[in-house]
């Protein structure tokens, strides 16, 4: 059915005839054409919350970019939003949440999300899935708890996280229960979408990197493992952005694949790793330079890829101010560099 299934493959660990490429944030503020539906509503929410514009935006970068797989439009933040804490996205700033947990009643007032909470987001992905009619897969994907756990206590994002990392050392037991509720909330909610069509999918620790080596085991990984552990349907790929200690513990993970940001080494990672398909890493800014600069890093990073199963990425998610045409030209340096 599907008429492009390398990034699957690739997964799966199989070697493919060239390596598959997409982009993490390539739905989004980059595409002149996003802009433009975005522009035309009352805001961010209204775009994920209405099934088809989330379909038309998620199958825009498959049409322009010339990408091996769609994302579903969405944000990690509805999870938060089904338990109970209302996110707000503001203009030019990003999320934004009113309320906060802030003490153990603020969590009594919580609740596991009820996978039915997110209709819109099943919905989107039918209709993704239809209009797609199997030129490429599509990923769902969902905030790793700790990532998610960080959003409701901080209210948003923050250069140190100080108030999210202090209670893991004054309430572990209070953050261990609001962890746990995110985790079912986000097995019933990736399930959802494994259920309306989604072919594979990715978790985002995207906070990895502020926590202590021994609390992203004790209250990040232990949480990813029940995730990929609920998950049997399709693969999952894991991305803790800046976590690089914690590459060999990710070896026990039951997932697919791996993601490494820019900071991480891929030909380190494929001996750490050795079962895993790899997904990255080139730095979000060398799309800033020339042709002929990003030609020479993809090369670069196919290298030190090798042969190992890889699925090309950037490190983190694309920068909005990124010029698309770039961006093509980095997907078509990978197929062409790529191809064998
Ligand atoms: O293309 C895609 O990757 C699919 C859509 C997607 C969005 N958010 C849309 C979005 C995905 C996968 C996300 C995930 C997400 N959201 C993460 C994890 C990935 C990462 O980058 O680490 C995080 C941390 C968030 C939270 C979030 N949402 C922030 C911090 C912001 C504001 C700043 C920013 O990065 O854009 C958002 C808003 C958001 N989510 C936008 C988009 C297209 C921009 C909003 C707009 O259109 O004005």
């Amino acid at each position: 059915m599907l008429k492009n299934d390398l990034i699957l493959r690739a997964a799966r660990g199989e070697k493919t005839e060239r390596t598959p490429v997409w982009l993490m944030r390539q739905a989004g503020r980059i595409l002149p054409e996003y802009r433009a539906v975005r522009n035309s509503l009352s805001g961010f929410k209204e775009l994920v919350e209405t099934p088809e514009l989330a379909a038309e935006v998620t199958i825009q970068p498959v049409d322009l970019l010339g990408v091996d797989a769609a994302i579903i439009f969405s944000d990690i933040l509805v999870i938060p939003e089904a338990m109970g804490l209302t996110y707000e996205m503001v203009e030019k700033k990003g999320p934004h949440f009113p309320k906060t947990v802030k003490a153990t009643s603020d969590i009594d007032a919580l609740k596991v999300a009820d996978p039915a909470d997110l209709g819109y987001v099943y919905e989107a992905i039918q209709i993704t899935k239809k209009e797609l009619s199997g030129r490429v897969p599509l990923i769902g994907f969902a905030g790793a708890p700790w990532t998610i756990f960080s959003y409701m206590i901080e209210g948003g994002g923050s250069k140190t996280f100080s108030q999210a990392r202090r209670l893991l050392y004054s309430e572990p037991a209070m953050a261990d229960r609001l962890l746990d509720m995110i985790t079912e909330s986000t097995i019933g909610y990736l399930k959802q979408q494994v259920q309306a069509g989604a072919d594979m999918l990715q978790v985002f620790d995207s906070w990895a990197g502020v926590l202590p080596p021994e609390h992203y085991s004790r209250f990040s990984l232990k949480y990813i493992s029940k995730i990929c552990d609920a998950i049997t349907e399709v693969p999952i790929t894991v991305f803790a952005k800046g976590a690089w200690w914690a590459l060999s513990e990710m070896n026990d993970l039951k997932c697919r694949t791996v993601g490494l940001d820019w900071n991480m080494n891929p030909q380190e990672a494929r001996e750490i790793l050795p079962n895993k398909t790899l997904q990255g890493n080139l730095d979000p800014c060398a799309l800033y330079g020339s042709n002929d600069l990003i030609k020479e890093e993809t090369k670069k990073m196919l290298a030190a890829f090798g042969d190992h199963p890889h699925i090309a990425n950037l490190g983190h998610g694309v920068y909005p101010d990124t010029d698309p045409d770039k961006v093509k030209y980095f997907i078509q340096s990978v197929k062409e560099l790529s191809a064998h």
